[in-house]
């Protein structure tokens, strides 16, 4: 078969970005008296049972230091109500000496772990501990974590999965694409099997 006439080559460097749109999540940690949050776009699930998932995070980010130190962190999953405190927590850096939840004022609050800060105003959240694998982390900034608990927002999550519709538009969550611009979920879709 030939190629399809609508194929566009992509620059290499820009390559991720068509994948870049699974949700956008906060990682949050603490250690020895410090918490934090950042923003992560690059967060993916990686088995069932036990669940894991995988996270990107840069060796130059404070929230980097408190992971390690504690071996613990967590995401939550922001949406459309606060997507502006996703671009801050992920624009600004705690290196600086911000306190990123008195600057841009949201709260947290605490699921099993009472050190693990929960982002209020997320629709999802996912305590998580780390699989020591530092030559994975030292190599790719790639952190593998366990999830050990989990809660979501029962007006958009129920019987195990995503209910966006008008009614509750502000809860849609957030996919990110480049510079601060996001896109959430509106249309569901429901596939068929063939035949
Ligand atoms: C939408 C968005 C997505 C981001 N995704 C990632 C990511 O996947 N991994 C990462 O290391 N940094 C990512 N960043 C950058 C960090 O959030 C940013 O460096 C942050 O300021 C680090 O905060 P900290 O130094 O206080 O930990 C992202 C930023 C934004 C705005």
């Amino acid at each position: 078969m030939s190629r399809p006439p609508h194929l566009a080559p992509v620059d290499l460097p820009q390559a991720y970005r068509l994948m870049n749109h699974g949700p956008t999540v906060l990682v949050s940690a603490s250690y020895e008296g410090r918490r934090n949050v950042m923003a992560a776009a690059w967060a993916m699930p990686l088995d069932f049972d036990p669940p894991k998932v995988a996270v990107v995070v840069d060796k130059n980010t404070f929230t980097r230091g408190l992971i390690e130190g504690s071996g613990r962190l967590a995401l939550s999953l922001p949406c459309r109500d606060n997507a502006d405190i996703c671009l801050a927590v992920g624009s600004v850096s705690a290196k600086d000496g911000v306190d990123k939840f008195a600057r841009f004022g949201f709260a947290s609050f605490s699921g099993q772990d009472p050190a693990l800060p929960l982002i209020d105003g997320c629709v999802a959240w996912l305590e998580c501990r780390v699989l020591p694998d530092a030559p994975l982390a030292a190599r790719h900034d790639l952190f593998l974590a366990e999830v050990t608990a989990a809660w979501a927002d029962c007006r958009v999550f129920r019987q195990g999965r995503w209910h966006f519709d008008e009614a509750t538009d502000g809860l849609r969550t957030l996919h990110h694409l480049a510079g601060g611009a996001f896109f959430s979920p509106a249309d569901l879709l429901q596939a068929r099997m063939p035949g």
